[in-house]
């Protein structure tokens, strides 16, 4: 870490004195470090004007969650999902990020069951009265970029589902009660991983959330199987997501060889996720998606 005088103009871009803007922050970082915890980078704290940024661009990823919600039934395809996301984006003044991401063909991803992560959409898919579908939003916004899901439940669905939907939605919101500066990452993922196994479940290991904002995937990769007191620091400025994915019943999963991208549980069982796009605050942490 590069050494600032008391009076420099901080490293964070709010114009103040160090000694009065993150000299403390710093001071309190390096306490951590030397006792051997994974410490944020500066480049992981964003500044307020940042934070503001997300949340204009949240604006928009809300809003075409809240479309998909109005249409999505039985009938409905994945496809006409995947036209609602990208030209409602685009009418808004945003660009859908999945759409080329890696050569990721479409603008949003649709997983229906036993598909954990990553499904694109096709016309060829039709939802069916008990299907359980996650719709997995990433909105680019003047730079910014946010990114949240939903479940969705298709017409009448069997109550062993339905539980899988709810708990895991509770999974997100027992992992955000734990997200507090100068708490660590792993605290968050043991309550969100404890209450997924209390219910019978389990929690993805291989696939996880990120630091999000000026890039669509950032550090710190974001586990939610390890243990409390364990992995990052959490310091106010840092803006990750929170999307477990919870399986009825392996925590195994294969990538379709076909199109490279669907991700499958290995044993056919049903899957579920929400995500949110969550900033550490100086008190807790603000839900920027949701
Ligand atoms: N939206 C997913 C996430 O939560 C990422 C999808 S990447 C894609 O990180 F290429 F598969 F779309
Ligand atoms: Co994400």
């Amino acid at each position: 870490m590069e050494k600032m005088g008391r009076n420099d103009p901080c490293w964070c871009g709010s114009g103040k004195k160090y000694k009065t803007c993150h000299m403390l922050f710093d001071e309190k970082i390096h306490h951590y470090e030397l006792q051997g915890h994974i410490v944020p980078k500066r480049r992981m704290i964003k500044s307020k004007e940042q934070i503001q940024g997300i949340k204009d661009s949240s604006v928009i990823n809300i809003a075409v969650l809240d479309a998909v919600e109005k249409m999505i039934g039985p009938g409905v395809t994945t496809q006409q999902i995947d036209d609602l996301v990208h030209d409602m984006t685009v009418d808004m003044g945003g660009l859908p990020a999945t759409l080329n991401y890696e050569g990721f063909p479409k603008s949003v991803c649709t997983s229906i069951d036993e598909v954990v992560c990553h499904g694109i959409p096709s016309s060829e898919e039709i939802l069916k009265e008990g299907d359980i579908v996650n719709v997995d939003v990433s909105t680019l916004y003047k730079g910014y970029y946010s990114d949240s899901s939903r479940m969705f439940c298709i017409g009448e669905v069997s109550a062993e589902k339905r539980k899988l939907v709810q708990v895991t939605k509770e999974c997100v919101e027992k992992g955000l009660a734990m997200v507090k500066p100068w708490n660590f990452l792993g605290d968050m993922a043991q309550a969100v991983n404890d209450h997924a196994k209390a219910n019978g479940y389990s929690v993805v290991v291989d696939i996880g959330g990120h630091g999000v904002g000026l890039e669509f995937h950032e550090e710190p990769f974001v586990s939610y199987v390890t243990k409390a007191g364990t992995e990052m620091l959490m310091a106010p400025g840092m803006v990750f997501t929170i999307e477990p994915m919870v399986n009825m019943g392996t925590c195994e999963i294969y990538i379709d060889d076909d199109d490279g991208w669907t991700v499958r549980t290995e044993d056919g069982k049903p899957s579920a996720q929400w995500e949110v796009t969550v900033a550490v605050t100086d008190e807790g942490y603000e839900i920027l998606t949701y």
